[in-house]
């Protein structure tokens, strides 16, 4: 369907929208199959637990519709198609969700065209969010990890190695850790970028190994592909060479932690959020998760997202009573702030759209017989995207 069409479709969608009751629709995409498919449900596990936690914060009568569809991991045009779909059939109000960079760069231009806000739970480019000013995010950028991760590496190590998946996050992530690192005055040996899907771990770690780093810096997507990263740095022996393992959160990702073994003990990363935070926020989110989930289940950094993203659009259908009009609720969006996240306090930045968050630095320990990301110390406080700050100068 042509571009224009849908803008015309979607004011007919916003007419019946306004003659029906106060059911407001969240057309929600995510990732229930290929790679990495597992992580959809962590995002939209945490929607729902929202939901049912605060529907009664709700103005009386409004009720939430999640329309969930399946993107089946990296696939743009997958994406595109289903937000399509979402819009003109399912006359959403919002859009939401999104894993991979490239579905949301797909989904951005509708979000404008068709004027629908589209929150983004995970997806994190830096660039992502200037793509449509229907754009907030409230899950992180790669740059406010790894650029801080950068600075602190080089107070520890003398040389780095770099490895990322050869896709947005990964450019931003080598980017961000390559620009930190060396103002630090650190020395990057190399940097390498692998297939996304697939890729000869086995080839790669031995080029890693032979430079003779002290730390690898690795990005990958969470989910399986980190553990496969965990797998291939301890067989091939990569920590027997006395090479550190560092990283975005994304690499030690608390869900995989048990899958990793104690493969991962000792890995050194800079992450927004951590299911072991002692905070009391998170330890009520958790609480809550395993009271509605079971006890052997642990939300992630994608929980997290997912759950203040949905705290975000319940604020802008709290304040406009339920009856969304797009450009209030980017308003809304643009000034929501909470003191209360799992991951501690978080605000959208006005001026980007994007979160402004703590970075933690986390190493992997076992805590009562359990792997986990055990924040050390807060090593960046309230970190807009440092990408957008270097873009103004
Ligand atoms: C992304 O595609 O933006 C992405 C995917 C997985 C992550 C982080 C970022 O862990």
């Amino acid at each position: 369907m042509k571009l224009r069409k849908i803008a015309a479709f979607a004011a007919l969608a916003l007419a019946a929208s306004a003659a029906s009751a106060q059911t407001i629709k969240i057309g929600f995409i995510t990732s229930y199959s290929g790679l990495n498919g597992n992580l959809g449900p962590y995002m939209e596990r945490a929607v729902r637990l929202y939901i049912k936690e605060h529907q009664k914060d709700l103005p009386p009568g409004v009720k939430i519709e999640l329309i969930t569809r399946d993107d089946t991991g990296p696939n743009p045009d997958k994406a595109k198609q289903l937000a399509q779909e979402l819009i003109v059939r399912e006359h959403v109000n919002l859009l939401a969700g999104v894993i991979f960079t490239p579905n949301a760069l797909a989904i951005a231009p509708l979000a404008s065209e068709a004027k629908v806000p589209f929150v983004i739970m995970n997806a994190g480019t830096s660039v992502i969010t200037t793509k449509s000013p229907y754009v907030a995010r409230t899950s992180f950028t790669l740059w406010q990890s790894s650029y801080p991760l950068g600075e602190w590496a080089a107070k520890k190590f003398k040389t780095a190695y770099s490895l990322v998946s050869d896709f947005g996050p990964g450019w931003d992530s080598e980017e961000a850790f390559a620009k930190g690192f060396e103002a630090g005055g650190g020395k990057l040996l190399g940097k390498v970028r692998v297939p996304l899907q697939n890729p000869d771990w086995a080839a790669y770690m031995q080029r890693v190994k032979d430079a003779k780093p002290d730390a690898l810096m690795v990005f990958v997507p969470a989910g399986k592909t980190a553990t496969a990263v965990m797998k291939n740095f301890s067989d091939l022996g990569l920590n027997k060479a006395g090479i550190k393992l560092i990283g975005p959160g994304d690499i030690t990702t608390d869900e995989e932690l048990p899958n990793m073994g104690d493969v991962a003990l000792g890995v050194l990363t800079v992450h927004h959020y951590s299911a072991a935070a002692t905070r009391p926020a998170n330890k009520a989110f958790v609480a809550a998760w395993k009271k509605e989930y079971g006890q052997n289940e642990t939300p992630n950094f994608l929980s997290v997202g997912s759950w203040d993203g949905t705290a975000m659009i319940f604020e802008a259908i709290k304040e406009q009573k339920g009856k969304l009009d797009p450009d209030k609720t980017m308003e809304i969006f643009k000034h929501w702030k909470s003191a209360n996240s799992p991951r501690g306090p978080i605000s959208i930045d006005p001026e980007t759209r994007d979160i402004v968050q703590d970075e933690y630095l986390r190493e992997v320990r076992k805590v009562n017989g359990h792997l986990a990301n055990v924040e050390l110390e807060t090593i960046a406080k309230a970190v807009k995207d440092p990408w957008k700050a270097m873009q103004k100068k």
